[in-house]
């Protein structure tokens, strides 16, 4: 358990202080095809296996309209800031180190990203979504 801590603090220190922070949005438009067989990305675009992305950075979870959300996500009282961000889109052992095991309740299959970098890179095209 404390290592799993670990590894995720060392995750979010790492997203914090590599310079990554910033991330590159080109590069996070590119990585987003990984996301985009569940997810459109543009205002009003409809919801497809997963809910439409457009303003989910700053925003409560589970609260776009018409989209039927697991009962896990829609108590989890997450705001999707950088660090949950990150923690939702890597890999199964840092997802729930951050949120708790019973993330596997929520309804999300992805395999996770690994790498910070491409982590960062993606945060940053989600904000540009606005
Ligand atoms: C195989 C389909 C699939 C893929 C691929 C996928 N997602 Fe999801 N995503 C979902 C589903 C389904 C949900 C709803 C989860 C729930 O209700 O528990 C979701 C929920 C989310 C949410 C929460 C939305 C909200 O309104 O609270 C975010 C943020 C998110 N995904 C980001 C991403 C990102 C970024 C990627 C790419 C790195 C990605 N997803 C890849 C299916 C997917």
């Amino acid at each position: 358990m404390f290592k799993k801590i670990f590894m995720f603090s060392f995750l979010v220190v790492a997203l914090n202080f590599s310079g990554a922070l910033a991330g590159d949005a080109e590069k996070g438009k590119k990585l987003y095809k990984k996301c985009a067989a569940c997810h459109n990305a543009a205002s009003g675009a409809k919801h497809k296996t997963g809910p439409n992305l457009w303003g989910i950075y700053g925003a409560k979870a589970a609260i776009q309209d018409g989209y039927k959300y697991s009962d896990w996500l829609k108590g989890a009282g997450i705001e999707w800031n950088d660090e949950a961000l990150a923690a939702w889109i890597s890999k199964k052992k840092e997802k729930a180190a951050y949120f708790g095991k019973d993330v596997k309740k929520s309804k999300m299959i992805f395999a996770g990203l690994k790498k910070p970098e491409q982590i960062a890179d993606l945060i940053a095209y989600l904000k540009t979504l606005k």
